[in-house]
């Protein structure tokens, strides 16, 4: 069932997750499945509903700083109390930060680890369904493992309606792509997953000494599941956001292939002199080629290109830096071919 967000519908998702059941919510990355991060039946209800990996570690929602030690083990060692410090003032944000486990944390969410991977959301409706559920709520995205991430209530209902409780509708999510995911533990800082909060961002706000180390993850480290363990940030795999029509970076498609249908996904209006006729569909991002635009609406435009029956999908690319840099990760997944 969807609900609007609303006072009363806020009320009954807390109610909902504070017994134990699951609920959808929007954040401002992309549509999170909500259940209590101190519930180890409804967080295992979580993985079984999205064929999620055991191994594969859930970020916890709390609704405020103040509020860490409901997901975080405290006191920290003072180098990353300071890091803390720093970064946290991306919250709320999209930003998760690998900290040490609080021990009332179901062991099922960080897939075992002794750390937790902990945010505060930017949205208000979020932040409501949490502070009146009275735990830190553990939330995937809503959308069956490996598949594109819901940013839409609809998105949600076409996968997971039948086996969760309820979908808090609040609009299509703001950022698009999933929350930058960084560990504060090692040596240096470390990005595991980029997203909405940039590595330059990152840099800003570091002290000198963190600011050349912090280091991205490649994700071609990653590509099977042998080779994740030992991985610092286990559900990162290369095959991953995926649509069911194969896609393909245009680029490495120059000559459409003859009497296929074919479907192109655009970052900016092109030329005049485009050869539209050669394609289905042309999906056009962003008139002018914004890339916060881009990501906002790319995982939509590939679950609706999804549904054309394509025998080929294309997409355009762009730089690798800020936002850029998550937008060709998960596009870098999602062609990924093995
Ligand atoms: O934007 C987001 O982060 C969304 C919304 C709902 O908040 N959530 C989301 O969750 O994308 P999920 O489960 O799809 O991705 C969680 C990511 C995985 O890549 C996982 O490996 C990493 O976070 N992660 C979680 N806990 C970790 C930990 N303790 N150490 C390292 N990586 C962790
Ligand atoms: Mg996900």
């Amino acid at each position: 069932m969807i609900l609007s967000a609303s006072t009363d519908s806020i009320a009954r998702a807390a109610e909902l997750i504070s017994k134990g059941k699951l609920v959808a919510f929007p954040t401002e990355t992309v549509y999170g499945l909500g259940a209590s991060a101190y519930n180890a039946e409804a967080v295992e209800r979580v993985f079984a509903v999205k064929s999620r990996p055991a191994h594969n570690p859930l970020i916890v929602h709390i609704a405020s700083v103040d509020d860490v030690h409901f997901a975080a083990r405290l006191p920290i060692e003072h180098k990353v109390k300071e890091r803390f410090a720093a970064v946290s003032q991306f919250w709320p944000g999209p930003l998760s930060i690998v900290l040490p486990k609080n021990p009332r944390i179901a062991p099922a969410v960080s897939a075992g680890l002794d750390t937790v991977a902990v945010r505060v959301p930017d949205n208000a409706v979020a932040r409501a369904i949490i502070r009146e559920a009275r735990c830190p709520i553990a939330a995937p995205s809503a959308n069956v493992f490996g598949s594109v991430s819901p940013t839409t209530a609809q998105h949600v209902e076409e996968s997971l309606a039948d086996t969760i409780d309820l979908v808090i509708d609040g609009g299509p999510c703001r950022i698009g792509l999933e929350s930058t995911v960084i560990s504060l533990l090692g040596e240096k800082v470390q990005i595991l997953r980029p997203g909405g909060i940039t590595r330059e961002d990152l840099s800003h706000v570091l002290s000198p000494g963190d600011l050349a180390p912090v280091e991205l993850k490649r994700f071609e480290r990653a590509n099977t599941v042998e080779e994740r363990s030992g991985l610092l940030s286990p559900g990162m795999l290369a095959s991953h956001y995926a649509p069911r029509t194969p896609l393909y970076f245009k680029e490495d498609f120059p000559i459409r292939p003859p009497g296929k249908r074919v479907g192109l996904i655009c970052f900016k209006e092109p030329p005049a002199d485009f050869p539209g006729h050669e394609y289905a569909y042309v999906w056009i991002l962003s008139k002018d080629g914004d890339l916060d635009e881009v990501a906002a609406k790319l995982f939509a435009a590939l679950r609706q290109m999804d549904g054309y029956g394509l025998d080929l999908l294309l997409v355009d690319s762009c730089p690798e830096d800020g936002i850029g840099y998550a937008i060709m990760d998960r596009l870098r997944r999602a062609t990924y071919k093995g």
